[in-house]
């Protein structure tokens, strides 16, 4: 440890697979650091600050021995990883076994004994990083499926802590659940947190479940006691975004130009489709593609009026799932604008690129119809960016009810992924409806999404962490006004 972040000294520890930064390369050949653009760093940041925070993760690379540094006023700790980890623990065990497991075998999971003994590896480091980052009493809070066995490992290594663990994935059903050769080590590894977090009540109802029946701990609601006296709790906490930044970016002048060249450069068609996603089978990107070029194809739309705008972000390009998917969907593209294409803007406009907020939020602006049709998905937040942008109260959105989001955003035209001719039907619909159905839905939406944003879900979690463990460990010190 450097001066700079003193052992022991951090009041508030957030444990993540990935550090809140992404790194730059300037000019010169130096390189330095770039905060990363999610929303859980800018929840997170103001009470960061308030309590000494440090935010441990892996930088991304095989770097070997990164010191902690600050950057922007954050304590940043770097856990490195080395290539053969990548392989078994993150692209293997979190994102070949566990990602397609969590999310309803939308992809066929792979289960091998060296990728679990690596994620067993890597969380223990995560687990010792954070043992000897956090003060006394202090909490740390643990963040998502990589790192599910963190809380007990660190429990076990410094039981003064106050421990709380969010799942930001959905957590499945106990039947699929169950094919796991390492359910109950999973299961106890969780339960070393005084509070689980899920994005649902049916996913915190799953866990439950779970640990009655293979853990054998007595449960009661959402409870779970265990033999030596302590009790856990396991409940919904739907994550949500920093929605007054969104707007704020969405209204500014900049942001309104651009989205006016995009509609330009799109040839001024009179409905803009969009879809943004990373690059996942999740997502169900082929089946809505598939639908709007049926619509163009029988007529039901004219090729020369609307357009479809995918941006499909990079993501796990070395794990096999994602190169058969990202072929198949250049694929299907290829093959839609070649069948159904004229000379002209293309009847998708296909992206394989990530872009900067400003971009998205203009993106945001431009389109009419906004698709989001995950086959299962945690939560989905570009479905609560595209409301918090949509500030004139028109836009449409056509949301899977696999997605999280359509528990709360119940006046979008709700969509099965898996019905082809559901989501034509969907699409067609929120494409002619009347501009007054259009904005009594969206304002509805806005006001849930405004409600809720990503600072009252980190507080709500935090406060709930610190209700449940009174007596023991330091109150985090809410963020300060600025
Ligand atoms: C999902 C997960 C996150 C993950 C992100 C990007 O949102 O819940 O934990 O960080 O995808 O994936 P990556 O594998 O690039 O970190």
């Amino acid at each position: 440890m450097n001066d700079v972040i003193r052992k022991g000294s951090a009041d508030l520890v957030i444990v993540a697979n990935r550090l809140p930064v992404d790194r730059v390369h300037d000019t010169d050949g130096t390189q330095g650091w770039r905060r990363s653009p999610g929303g859980l760093v800018s929840a997170l940041e103001p009470v960061m600050r308030a309590n000494d925070g440090a935010w441990i993760g892996w930088p991304g690379g095989t770097d070997v021995d990164l010191k902690p540094f600050v950057e922007d006023g954050l304590q940043l700790v770097p856990v490195s990883l080395s290539a053969d980890e990548i392989e078994e623990f993150y692209e293997g065990f979190a994102n070949g076994t566990l990602w397609p497991l969590y999310h309803d075998l939308v992809a066929k999971p792979e289960f091998h004994r060296e990728w679990w003994e690596s994620y067993v590896t890597v969380n223990r480091r995560f687990a010792e990083r954070a043992a000897s980052v956090a003060a006394r009493n202090a909490t740390v809070w643990v963040q998502d499926y990589q790192l599910q066995l963190v809380p007990q490992m660190l429990r076990e290594l410094r039981p003064d802590l106050r421990i709380g663990f969010y799942l930001h994935i959905p957590f499945p059903p106990a039947e699929l659940f169950q094919q796991l050769p390492w359910r109950r080590q999973i299961l106890e590894g969780l339960l070393g947190a005084d509070l689980i977090g899920f994005q649902l009540p049916g996913a915190a109802q799953n866990f439950i479940r779970l640990v009655r029946q293979r853990v054998g701990h007595k449960t009661h609601r959402d409870m779970v006691y265990l033999e030596d006296g302590r009790s856990v709790r396991a409940a919904a906490f739907p994550i949500s975004i920093d929605t007054a930044g969104f707007e704020e970016l969405a209204r500014s002048e900049p942001v309104a130009q651009r989205a006016a060249e995009i509609r330009e450069a799109l040839g001024n068609p009179s409905k803009v489709f969009l879809g943004i996603d990373r690059l996942d089978y999740t997502k169900g990107i082929y089946p809505r593609l598939r639908a709007f070029s049926e619509l163009i194809a029988d007529g039901h739309l004219d090729v020369e009026d609307a357009v479809f705008v995918q941006v499909a972000t990079p993501s796990r390009e070395r794990v096999e799932q994602y190169r058969i998917l990202r072929d198949d969907i250049d694929r299907l593209v290829g093959r839609i604008n070649g069948d159904l294409g004229r000379i002209g803007p293309p009847v998708i406009s296909y992206l394989h690129s990530s872009y900067p907020r400003e971009e998205m939020a203009a993106l945001y602006r431009a389109a009419d119809i906004m698709v989001v049709t995950p086959y299962r998905d945690g939560m989905n937040l570009v479905a609560k960016e595209y409301v918090a942008c949509r500030f004139d109260n028109l836009g449409s959105l056509v949301l899977s009810e696999f997605a999280g989001a359509a528990e709360e955003l119940r006046q979008a035209w709700l969509v099965n992924p898996y019905d082809i001719n559901g989501m034509k039907s969907a699409l067609l619909e929120a494409c002619a409806a009347e501009p007054k159905e259009i904005s009594r839905r969206m304002k509805a939406m806005r006001k849930t999404v405004m409600d809720k944003d990503v600072a009252a879900w980190a507080a709500s979690f935090l406060d709930e962490l610190a209700a449940i463990r009174p007596s023991h460990g330091k109150t985090v010190r809410p963020a300060r006004r600025t």
